[in-house]
């Protein structure tokens, strides 16, 4: 079980990354015009958002999609081996990325490359990283979900503070190679968030290709698909993890005590002001 590395002052895991990589990533990687980059907080709906770009790309067939590693369809950049896959790509590059505004390629805030940040309720992030997390290989496991809130709260779980991420992440919103979508109204609303994103990628799909995408990316198709635990090499996860566990909005609630949510509600108020209302759909 690996403990944090702390780089820079945020927690991120020595079993995938290490400092002189991140350091290369920020100072060095020179992000393209045509790159596309899927961003998000973990446990956000990363999987579900790769899995509906890959398919957008290929206008709705599958095929490319089950004939490549899950981890590799689009590789996260902070990962050492899967940087090296994207460094030397030629042409068009789509990855993957969890790290905070402060270690990103400081390339890409001159860039036309484009970025969709995928948010979701943190509440909904927390439940979810806690089941993910107890059966993962390589952090610390919680005793409880009470403890694992504390770690959450206060920014010591992978990739630091959600409140953090999100805040310098969201306020890129304006910017036009940037595109902020939520895990929830890609619940709601999924072939017009699906449209959206055709649409900031540029790509134009007839309807059966449409439909093909809504299908292959459905939770039901994705589930049946591949067992959970080849979407992660299995040296990291039990054979029992459930990495597509519930796929819903609000399950959080089953979860929460009265006393936490009232707790949770504070703690968001206060970290999150400033931003206009309406912006977090879950609110
Ligand atoms: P739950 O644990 O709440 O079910 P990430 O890929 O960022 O780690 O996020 C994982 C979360 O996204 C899990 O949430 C997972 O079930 C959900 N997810 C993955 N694919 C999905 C899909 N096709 N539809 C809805 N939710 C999906």
């Amino acid at each position: 079980m690996s403990d944090f590395l702390w780089f820079e002052g945020t927690p991120i895991l020595p079993v995938f990354s290490t400092p002189e990589c991140l350091r290369e990533i920020h100072d060095e990687f020179l992000m393209k015009d045509d790159d596309a980059v899927i961003l998000t907080y973990p446990r956000s709906g990363t999987t579900w958002l790769i899995q509906i770009v890959c398919l957008i790309q290929n206008k709705g067939d599958p095929k490319f999609i089950q004939s490549v590693l899950p981890w590799e369809l689009s590789p996260w950049i902070e990962i050492d081996s899967l940087y090296s896959l994207i460094k030397n790509k030629k042409g068009l590059c789509l990855f993957t990325s969890h790290l905070p505004f402060q270690h990103f390629p400081k390339s890409f805030f001159s860039s036309k490359a484009k970025v969709i940040y995928l948010i979701r309720n943190p509440r909904d992030v927390l439940v979810s990283g806690y089941f993910f997390k107890n059966q993962t290989k390589f952090v610390k496991v919680s005793k409880s979900l009470e403890e694992y809130m504390g770690w959450f709260l206060d920014g010591n779980v992978m990739f630091g503070s959600w409140f953090e991420h999100t805040r310098a992440w969201v306020s890129m919103r304006e910017r036009e190679n940037f595109l902020l979508l939520s895990y929830e109204e890609l619940k709601k609303d999924t072939r017009g968030t699906i449209e959206k994103i055709c649409q900031f990628l540029g790509k134009n799909l007839e309807p059966e290709e449409l439909d093909s995408v809504l299908k292959h990316s459905s939770f039901e198709v994705m589930k049946e698909s591949m067992p959970d635990y080849e979407r992660f090499p299995e040296e990291h996860v039990s054979k029992k993890v459930q990495f597509l566990r519930k796929g819903i909005c609000g399950d959080w609630k089953n979860h929460f005590t009265t006393a936490q949510a009232e707790a949770f509600d504070k703690i968001f108020q206060e970290k999150m002001k400033g931003f206009p209302p309406g912006l977090f759909p879950w609110e």
